[in-house]
């Protein structure tokens, strides 16, 4: 194993960052939150992803220089506009406002808007910790998390941190994400050949998945599949909670912000010291008005993706797994098997599913549909 110093690390991340065009102040904020991710184990969002900031910026997609605007202020809390500058170095300069701010009238918030990739949100909740205050941070991301009993991704893998200082620089520190894991977890499985668990995510036939290449291609191409919620699939494990906590951050994060979410989603971000909810109360009306007909588009968006319904692609599906689910315990309402050949093992599954109360009610194109008979039929 390679062992390298904290300090060199942050200094070489730091030129390469200043190589790809950003000024020597973002450069060494954003080496800075790199590395610590790295110092603390989150190997999923260290230095592995320069590689993916550096080909943002060559894209356009992250801009090197841009200047933020400031979009709102009050003594207690500010609005920005990112521009699409660098989110790493910007969200620190994001939270050192809201510290200062937060000094003087005892609680604040920010929220910014269209920016990037800002890493690991513990690094900006701790920030105000150390600063003896407790700091809350969270951002949106690109929608990677499929909802409770739905095959297409909804929602970001949109993290929480929280921080709360105690006494000699210690603190209470949570920043995690809200579906299983993050898309870096599985692309630390890829690195390393590895599968991965069964419970992190579904393939895009909505069943669960073991290959890191193909979740990650399906995700890229939004194929369907895609990362489960905290709590994993179903009701079994709650994942309903970390469903539900996902979307509060999209709202949080992009209804806020006026950012976007969801399938059009990429980086918006809320800090708070203490109380975020006052601050984001609109005052304008026309704003307000604005902001729930975007909370409206979430909600269409989620229901369409979130009906109890099974979907069996047949095509290399294992009936040992469909054996395996519980349809009682996830409470699924329908099943749809997909592009029905006339196989043994159609006949089998098609007896399997009507042997667990279902009944065959349509047959579109070659897709079957079957329903749940409920006992006082
Ligand atoms: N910027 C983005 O777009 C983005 C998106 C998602 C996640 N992230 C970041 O990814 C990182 C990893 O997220 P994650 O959800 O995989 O984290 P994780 O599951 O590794 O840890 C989540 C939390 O649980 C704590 N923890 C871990 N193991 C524990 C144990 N055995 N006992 C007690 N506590 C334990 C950790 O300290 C952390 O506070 C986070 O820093 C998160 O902010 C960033």
């Amino acid at each position: 194993m390679l062992h390298i110093r904290r300090a060199e690390l942050e200094e070489l991340c730091t030129k390469i960052f200043m190589a790809m065009g950003l000024p020597a102040e973002d450069a060494r904020d954003s080496a800075e939150v790199l590395v610590s991710a790295d110092a603390r184990g989150i190997r999923s969002h260290g230095v592995a992803h320069l590689e993916r900031y550096a080909n943002g910026l060559k894209a356009g997609i992250i801009k090197s220089n841009a200047t933020p605007v400031l979009l709102h202020e009050t003594p207690c809390s500010i609005v920005l506009d990112a521009q699409g500058g660098v989110g790493l170095s910007l969200a620190k300069k994001a939270m050192k406002t809201v510290i200062s701010k937060a000094g003087q009238s005892g609680m604040a918030a920010a929220s910014v808007r269209n920016s990037n990739h800002f890493g690991i949100a513990g690094y900006y909740s701790e920030m105000a910790a150390r600063n003896d205050m407790i700091g809350i941070s969270m951002t949106n991301t690109a929608a990677l998390g499929v909802p409770t009993f739905a095959r297409e991704v909804a929602f970001g893998t949109n993290p929480i941190a929280f921080a709360a200082p105690a006494l000699e620089g210690r603190l209470f520190s949570l920043d995690m994400a809200t579906t299983t894991v993050t898309r870096g977890a599985v692309e630390v499985c890829l690195r390393e050949g590895q599968k991965i668990p069964p419970f992190w995510a579904v393939g895009k036939d909505g069943l669960a998945t073991t290959d890191p290449v193909s979740l990650l291609d399906d995700m890229l191409f939004q194929r369907g599949g895609g990362l489960l919620p905290l709590g994993g699939s179903g009701k079994s494990g709650a994942g309903y909670k970390g469903y539900g906590l996902a979307v509060m951050v999209d709202i949080l994060c992009a209804i806020a912000s006026g950012g976007t979410f969801g399938l059009s989603g990429v980086a918006g971000y809320t800090f708070s010291n203490k109380d975020i909810f006052t601050q984001f109360k609109p005052e304008v009306k026309s704003v307000k008005k604005k902001q729930m007909r975007k909370l409206e588009n979430v909600l269409n968006e989620l229901n369409m993706n979130s009906i109890d319904i099974l979907f069996i692609d047949v095509e290399g599906f294992e009936l040992n797994v469909i054996k395996g689910i519980d349809l009682n315990e996830f409470d699924i309402k329908c099943i749809c098997i997909k592009a029905v050949p006339f196989t043994q093992q159609t006949k089998e599954l098609r007896k399997l599913i009507c042997s667990k109360g279902y009944k065959l009610i349509a047959n579109i194109s070659s897709d079957e549909i079957y329903v749940k008979i409920q006992n006082n039929y």
